[in-house]
Parts: structure tokens; C-alpha cells; sequence
């Protein structure tokens, strides 16, 4: 695969529910930078990656139109749909022909670090298909409808995910062809055809901004 051929679409069209806020979350401040300029700057200051593409709500496109003249490597700005999976089928629409790795990444995880991306990346050359995730700390219970525990997972081999998730483009692009509405990241419709996908260590550091108090954790550890 030739590293000229890496490409990222950052999801950024979600409704922000939880975050509670009028601006869109992407644009929530962190630091004297809107969320979404954080990672935009690690993937723009990575050599083998060619293109970005950004993802948001149709009401939102035009406060977004700037950041073409801030991160060069924007291929395009498009417009998300109903679901997370939808918006991602949506960046792979704006993708070149010539995309050999595609990096799926959520503007709501602006604490990433180029080391993360780099690990990334050797792991999807090597294996076609990996994710950064790290060791849960705490125990997790599987609780049915009525609230009572039905099992609990062995704690070693639970991992939290998290993005960027990274795929060969023709393996992504297939995964996104069968119905994923319920799919909350990539590697979930990648497993269901059947492909194997390699986790990889993240960073505890990597959290995702949903509620207002996300944010206020972030500022401390940014
Ligand atoms: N996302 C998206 N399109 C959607 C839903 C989500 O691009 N239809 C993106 C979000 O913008 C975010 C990422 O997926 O960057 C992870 O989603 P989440 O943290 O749940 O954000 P929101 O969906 O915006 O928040 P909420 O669920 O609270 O409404
Ligand atoms: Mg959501």
C-alpha cells in the first residue's frame, strides 16, 4: 500500500444531543481552538496522509466552509446523514479513486496524538483492518431490559474503542454497503463480514467529548 494513498474522514454531523450547546459540538472551544481544529491539525502534519475529508450537518456546512483555508489537505466538505454510519457512507462518496487506507475518525476525539495516528496506520498496512482501543479499568456488567445482571465479561480481555479506526478503503467501502444502522463505530461492520480487525494500543488521554463535563476534563488534560 502506498502511503501516498491515506486518506481520513472526520465525522463531525452528529446533533450533539448530550453536549447540550447551539454551536455544534466540532466547534465547541478547547483550549483557543474549536474541538475539530485539534485533530484537523495532527492528521494535516502527517506526511503520508493526502486527504481530508470533513463530515457535518447540512445547517452547519457553512461554518465549517473555513477550514478549508486552514488545513490545506480538506479535499472536501460534505454533508452527514441520519446515523454515524451514514455519515461515514457519506465521506466515502467524496473519496478519490486512488485511496488505498481510509482513517475514520470522530471530531468529538480531539485529544489524539500523531504517535497514536502512526501506530495506526503500521497496523493497517500490516493487517488490513485495525482500531486503537484501550484496557477497560473497570468491571463491566451485561444487565438485561429489567435491570438484572446476566454476565460479567472477564475484565482482561475487555477494550474500550475508540477512533481513529483504520481500514484498506475497498474493505471499508464493503462493510458500508450492508445496512449499519445500529453500528456505533467502523470495525463493527467490518467484523460482520466476517474480516478480522487487529486492536492496537490508544491513549487513555484519547477521550470523546459528549457531555459538557467531557469538555471541562479535556481542558485539564489537553
Ligand atoms: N456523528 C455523525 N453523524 C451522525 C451521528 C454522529 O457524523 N448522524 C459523529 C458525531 O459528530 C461525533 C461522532 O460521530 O463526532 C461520535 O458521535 P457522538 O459522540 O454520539 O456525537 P453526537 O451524535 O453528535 O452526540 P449525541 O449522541 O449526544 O447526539
Ligand atoms: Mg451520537
Amino acid at each position: 500500500m502506498r502511503a501516498q494513498q491515506i486518506a481520513v474522514i472526520i465525522v463531525a454531523a452528529g446533533s450533539g444531543m448530550r453536549f447540550k450547546s447551539k454551536t455544534p459540538k466540532a466547534l465547541a472551544m478547547l483550549k483557543n481552538w474549536p474541538l475539530i481544529h485539534h485533530s484537523l491539525h495532527i492528521f494535516e502534519h502527517i506526511p503520508s496522509i493526502h486527504d481530508i475529508i470533513v463530515v457535518g450537518r447540512k445547517e452547519d456546512l457553512r461554518r465549517f466552509e473555513s477550514l478549508h483555508s486552514r488545513f490545506k489537505k480538506i479535499r472536501a466538505i460534505v454533508p452527514g446523514g441520519k446515523t454515524r454510519a451514514d455519515s461515514v457512507k457519506c465521506g466515502l462518496l467524496a473519496l478519490d479513486s486512488k485511496t488505498a487506507m481510509v482513517l475514520v475518525h470522530d471530531a468529538a476525539r480531539p485529544l489524539i496524538s500523531q504517535a497514536l495516528v502512526l501506530r495506526l496506520i503500521a497496523a493497517v498496512r500490516r493487517h488490513k483492518a485495525a482500531i486503537v482501543a484501550v484496557p477497560v479499568k473497570a468491571t463491566v456488567k451485561e444487565v438485561d431490559a429489567k435491570g438484572w445482571i446476566k454476565h460479567t465479561p472477564k475484565r482482561s480481555y475487555l477494550w474500550e474503542a475508540q477512533t481513529p479506526q483504520g481500514f484498506e478503503a475497498n474493505l471499508l467501502v464493503r462493510a458500508h454497503q450492508r445496512k449499519g444502522g445500529d453500528a456505533t463505530d467502523d470495525a463493527m461492520l467490518v467484523e460482520r463480514l466476517g474480516t478480522k480487525v487487529k486492536v492496537v494500543m490508544g491513549d487513555y488521554r484519547n477521550i470523546k467529548i459528549t457531555t459538557p463535563e467531557d469538555l471541562c476534563i479535556a481542558k485539564e488534560i489537553a
